[in-house]
């Protein structure tokens, strides 16, 4: 009962390379609505030495959250929070990534914010695809930021959305924007939220998208940009243990770009192409 709490919602691979290097001595909750990565990433914890619970959970329910919240804080104090679940363009009808992207992200920082403990930090996974929107009228950022989670669907800028990766890209602009607004209430309780918009990844999910109908862009994409390849979770993992360290402790609303240079060389380099079709 005195262990600090690390909680991950998301059992794939960037949440897992995250709470591995921030949870030794620990204990972790994992949360997925997928109970076989459940299972998996319990099996993998513990073989490494780690005290891991598990709990089957839809990111897209208040009620669920809610419920996440309330195992969470049964086990210790919360000091860490991730959310590294979601769902990609190639994965999910608009309605779905909106309502777990966008909504589901946002109550989740909404609610963690309530049980976050003094000196806790919080991390939300974003992605890239969100700063390429570009930039959005300030009303617009204002209203993502600010509006009420209940009624976050029914702005009339998420309900003219028309395509899957529109979707996605204002989900993740959403969440970057929640995570400026969030960060004066977790500081009232002396913790530090901040987002990491990764690049891509190799991830199941990445693997989706480079098998899904959008694939073969995103391979030229990764050839043509600044880094010549894709990342691994390890290296968002590293990233993100610095953010939730004490070392990180002055940082907090803020977005983390970790994309090999892809977002830069979309609007001044190679990537300049892209602006046609995304
Ligand atoms: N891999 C990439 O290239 C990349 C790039 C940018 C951003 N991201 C973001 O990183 C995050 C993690 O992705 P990943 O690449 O580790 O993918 P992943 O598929 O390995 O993990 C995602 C996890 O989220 C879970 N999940 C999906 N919907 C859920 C729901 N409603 N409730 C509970 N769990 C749910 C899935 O079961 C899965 O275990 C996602 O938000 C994704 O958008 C990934």
């Amino acid at each position: 009962m005195n262990k600090e709490v690390v909680v991950l919602s998301g059992a794939g691979s960037i949440g897992i390379a995250i709470v591995r290097r921030i949870s030794t001595g620990k204990h972790i909750v994992i949360a997925d609505y997928s109970e076989k990565s459940l299972d998996n990433a319990k099996i993998t914890l513990e073989q490494a030495g780690f005290e891991v619970s598990t709990l089957k959970f839809d990111l897209s329910s208040r009620q669920s959250i809610k419920e996440l919240v309330e195992f969470a804080t049964s086990k210790g104090e919360v000091k860490y929070v991730i959310n590294a679940a979601g769902v990609s363009p190639s994965q999910a009808p608009i309605e779905k990534i909106l309502q777990v992207d966008m909504y589901g992200t946002a109550v989740f920082m909404e609610e963690f914010g309530k049980v976050i403990s003094n000196g806790g930090s919080g991390v939300i996974i974003s992605s890239q695809s969100g700063h390429r929107l570009g930039t959005i009228p300030q009303e617009d950022s204002d209203l993502l930021a600010t509006t009420d989670t209940e009624s976050l669907l029914n702005l009339p800028i998420v309900k003219n959305i028309a395509d899957t990766l529109k979707a996605y890209q204002y989900s993740k602009r959403c969440n970057v924007l929640k995570v400026m607004f969030e960060a004066t209430r977790w500081a009232k309780r002396g913790a530090t939220i901040n987002s990491i918009s990764p690049g891509i990844i190799i991830t199941p999910l990445a693997a989706d998208e480079l098998k899904g109908p959008r694939g073969a862009g995103y391979r030229k994409m990764i050839e043509a940009s600044p880094a010549m390849r894709a990342g691994t979770p390890d290296e968002v993992g590293d990233l993100a243990q610095f953010l939730m360290s004490d070392k990180g402790r002055f940082i907090t609303g803020a977005d983390f770009l970790i994309d090999g240079g892809t977002t830069a060389s979309y609007f001044y380099g190679d990537l300049q192409y892209l602006k046609q079709t995304h």
